[in-house]
């Protein structure tokens, strides 16, 4: 069998070359890592599930018509994706404050904010991913206007399909972080939702008891990481009722 091209290793997922020109195959990996990679571990099943949710989530994003990079699932731990150019921002949303925002402003973990806030962080693992505004963004020519207007809106459509999916299943969306990439077709380009929606990139607290279900139970050893994420995959449907979750996932 022929070896395939691995084109980038990241902390948690392998990118190869896709069997069709355009496409990569992304491989989602067990490492979890926080705090820019000063904790590492490897959580058994981690990918598995991810690999699923982002399915289950950029499936759904694109059946209402917000335009993503997924194109269908290989296996357990593989899905088949649009090569896009990334736009070197992380993009998120925030409904409630919670992390680096409770920190920075002083607002206390958990309150719900007047409107759904969108910050823009440069992605530069060796500076930290960085908080920066529009204005440095329009400056050193990350996006021009017209992308920034369509980040935006990409954006709020994501929260609002996400928080809706998450509320039908007690769950609620406090904030998440997207990628966005770049696509040419002919004389056009678009911008697609890309990389991964998962439990690593998003902060989901149970509505009920505000049980952590989300990558914050690894930065902060809340518990089991495979059994929240499990919870989630569970609750959508997307794994069947009992908890399974390395062996015997089916495919
Ligand atoms: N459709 C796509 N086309 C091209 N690159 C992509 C696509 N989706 C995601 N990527 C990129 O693939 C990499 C995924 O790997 P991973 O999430 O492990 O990276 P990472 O360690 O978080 O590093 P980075 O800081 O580069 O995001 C990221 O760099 C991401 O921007
Ligand atoms: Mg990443």
């Amino acid at each position: 069998m022929a070896r395939r091209k691995k084109i980038y290793e990241g902390k948690a997922k392998i990118l190869y070359e896709g069997p069709e020109p355009g496409t990569i195959v992304q491989y989602f990996k067990d490492d979890a890592t926080a705090f820019n990679a000063e904790k590492k571990d490897v959580i058994d099943g981690k990918g598995v599930l991810n690999n699923r949710l982002s399915e289950y989530f950029m499936t759904g994003l694109s059946q209402i018509g917000v335009p993503t990079h997924f194109i269908r699932r290989l296996n357990m731990r593989e899905q088949l994706v649009r090569n896009c150019e990334i736009i070197p921002l992380e993009v998120i949303v925030r409904n409630y404050a919670a992390g680096s925002m409770s920190q920075r402003l002083g607002i206390a973990e958990g309150t719900q904010l007047p409107r759904p806030i969108v910050e823009y962080c440069y992605k530069d693992d060796a500076l930290g991913d960085p908080l920066v505004t529009e204005e440095h963004i329009a400056a050193f020519g990350w996006a021009s206007q017209q992308d920034m207007d369509d980040i935006l809106s990409l954006a709020l459509r994501v929260n609002d399909f996400m928080s809706g999916v998450m509320l039908a299943v007690g769950i609620r969306l406090v904030d998440f972080k997207i990628e966005i990439g770049r696509v040419y077709e002919g004389d056009f380009q678009r911008l697609i939702v890309a990389d991964e929606i998962s439990p690593d990139s998003c902060r989901l607290w149970d509505i009920e008891t505000g049980q952590k279900l989300d990558k914050d139970v690894f930065r902060r050893d809340l518990g089991n990481l495979t059994d929240a994420y499990s919870e989630v995959a569970r609750r959508l449907g997307v794994l069947p009722k009992t908890n399974v979750a390395k062996p015997t996932l089916i495919n």
